[in-house]
């Protein structure tokens, strides 16, 4: 099929053209549209023939609803039931413009178009070029974002060009978007009605007409596997590029500094416009100043998109914080990176310590986290809490039997059996600590909360590894535990029963001090009696809780 593209930039001089595009429409044809937001892929919304081309035009499963776009709030009791007050205050405040609301549906909308489902979305698009075909065609216009299924949105007819060439006839190229990012979608069939997408028009907005906006649980964090979000869509991997993301959030110049510490030469970043020359050996993609979220959500999709045509393999985001556009921007960013997200900056409520405890086997971790739980301190020990994940949750389970096949025997994990999978092989082993680092991270953060809930006055989190470990960064200090060798050899030797060639290879295979002292904030020397290191940890956890 060949894809023709047509030049409308305004209506006035363009009417045969607009003609046209709406009679392709009319007869079931798929039609890319501008909008402000994003390109749409368009067709009939009532014809269940051109809305199934659309998903296969997208490769999108079918159980993810279109939203239909119609030229006015004066259309909406034509395809919804049961209009609350709110959809009409919402559609005078806002339409036209980056809002769609979910509303229930009317028999006339086909299944196909909603999924299935009993409730339809519903916007008017801000694009006068696009007003005018939906008038002209007398129908509203079904239309998901034209990119690929997976891939970022299109921002520009070329985007769409790349997706879509050859796969429908008419591309209409109404110029690039005004805003960028899709628009926000809000359920108005709950009480209260509940944010399932961020996008153009910020919740803040939307709160300051109809009160109380309840936020999805997809907008913000990942989905457990199984889980089902109430926007079909935002259960799909999305926006990814082919490269790894990792999206940094917290102050500018200190997420800068991190992508510096950790990005290879040749890495991709994406960063506000101020920190571009830091990154010389890089691929940089500015996003738009630090201040202007506005920019950034116009230039995000292109940004992940652009990626694809290097070859690049790591990519290191900065991301807005979460106000204003900043939520939909930092919503598609986490996405892309599949919610792969250090943040360099917690937001604390409450003067909870976190107390970062590393060092190497035998050193005297477990002495130094008695004293802080008779402190009061919550202890979060990751091995503790790894052997507990492997036990409790079917999710990591799941994820190893994946990867490493059957490692699992009546009792528990087959140690023996993932041993000889992982330790000849560096690759393995690599993705076994990247599986079981994920979950285990996931787990400190929920007990972390809980803590904070509960007025603990301090975390402690004990792991070995803790400092090649995005949990560092959550740490207010970082605490080395060290020993001379010897001594840790003699305790390993006592504690578990092993040879002394075992204990001198264990000990020898992890950091030395010197490298726990150089990254940590604070010494704890274990090296003469039991008593002497107590006193030396209780003066200094007093000192850490009580600065
Ligand atoms: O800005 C936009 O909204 C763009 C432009 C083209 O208008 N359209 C767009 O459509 O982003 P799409 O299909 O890429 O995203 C629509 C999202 C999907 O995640 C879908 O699951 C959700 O809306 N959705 C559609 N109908 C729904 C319904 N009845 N209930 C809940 N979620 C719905
Ligand atoms: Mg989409």
């Amino acid at each position: 099929m060949k894809t023709n593209v047509y030049n409308i930039p305004c209506v006035r001089g363009h009417e045969a053209e607009i003609e046209a595009a709406a009679q392709v429409i009319r007869e079931g044809g798929l039609v890319a549209i501008p909008t402000e937001t994003v390109y749409g892929l368009g067709a009939d919304a009532l014809n269940e023939a051109a809305v199934a081309a659309i998903y296969e035009a997208k490769g999108r499963p079918s159980d993810n609803p279109l939203i239909i776009h119609v030229p006015g709030a004066h259309w909406l009791e034509r395809y919804c039931v049961d209009v609350p007050q709110a959809a009409y205050d919402l559609a005078e405040k806002f339409w036209p413009g980056p809002l769609t609301m979910i509303l229930p549906r009317k028999d006339n909308v086909p299944d196909r178009t909603t999924g299935g489902l009993n409730t339809v979305g519903v916007r008017c698009p801000d694009h006068p070029v696009t007003l005018a075909i939906i008038e002209a065609a007398g129908v509203p216009i079904a239309a998901p974002s034209a990119n690929t299924s997976g891939r970022p949105s299109c921002t520009n007819a070329q985007d769409v060009l790349e997706d879509m060439n050859g796969k429908i006839p008419a591309i209409v190229d109404g110029g690039p978007c005004a805003v960028g990012v899709e628009s926000t979608i809000l359920d108005l069939t709950v009480t209260p009605p509940q944010l399932l997408r961020p996008g153009g028009m910020p919740l803040e907005a939307l709160e300051a007409v109809v009160g109380e906006i309840a936020v999805d649980h997809a907008v913000t964090g990942q989905l457990k596997p199984g889980e089902k979000p109430r926007a079909p869509g935002m259960k799909y991997r999305h926006y990814a590029p082919h490269a790894k993301v990792t999206v940094l959030t917290g102050d500018g110049a200190e997420t800068a500094a991190y992508i510096r510490a950790h990005i290879t030469p040749g890495g991709g970043v994406i960063c506000f416009d101020e920190y571009v020359k830091l990154f010389p050996d890089c691929v940089t993609h500015p996003l738009g100043a630090e201040g202007d979220k506005a920019e950034q959500a116009r230039r995000v999709f292109d940004a992940l998109r652009e990626f694809d045509h290097t070859d690049v393999t790591e990519i290191y985001a900065q991301c807005p914080d979460d106000t204003g556009l900043g939520l939909a921007i930092g919503n598609r960013l986490k996405k892309a990176a599949g919610f792969h997200v250090v943040n360099l900056k917690r937001e604390r409520e409450h003067p909870m310590k976190i107390i970062g405890i590393t060092g190497g086997t035998g050193a005297g971790k477990t002495s130094a986290l008695n004293v802080l739980a008779e402190m009061n301190v919550e202890i979060l020990d990751c091995d503790v809490i790894y052997h507990q994940l492997i036990q409790t949750s079917q999710a990591l389970r799941t994820a190893l039997t994946e990867r490493f096949g059957d490692v699992f025997c009546a009792d528990g994990l087959d140690r023996q059996k993932l041993g000889n999978l992982v330790f000849q092989n560096p690759d393995a082993l690599a993705q076994l600590n990247a599986i079981t680092m994920g979950f285990v991270e996931e787990e400190v953060h929920a007990r972390m909360k809980q803590a904070e809930a509960a007025h603990r006055i301090g975390v402690a989190i004990d792991a070995i590894g803790l400092l090649e470990s995005d949990v560092r960064y959550e740490c207010d200090v970082l605490v080395a535990i060290t020993a001379p060798a010897e001594v840790r050899c003699k305790r390993i030797m006592a504690r578990e029963g092993i040879s002394e060639e075992y204990a001198w290879n264990r000990v020898k295979a992890q950091k030395d001090e010197r490298y726990f002292k150089e990254n940590c904030d604070y010494v704890l020397p274990n090296d003469s009696t039991e008593d002497v290191f107590r006193a030396r940890a209780v003066e200094l956890f007093t000192k850490v809780l009580n600065p």
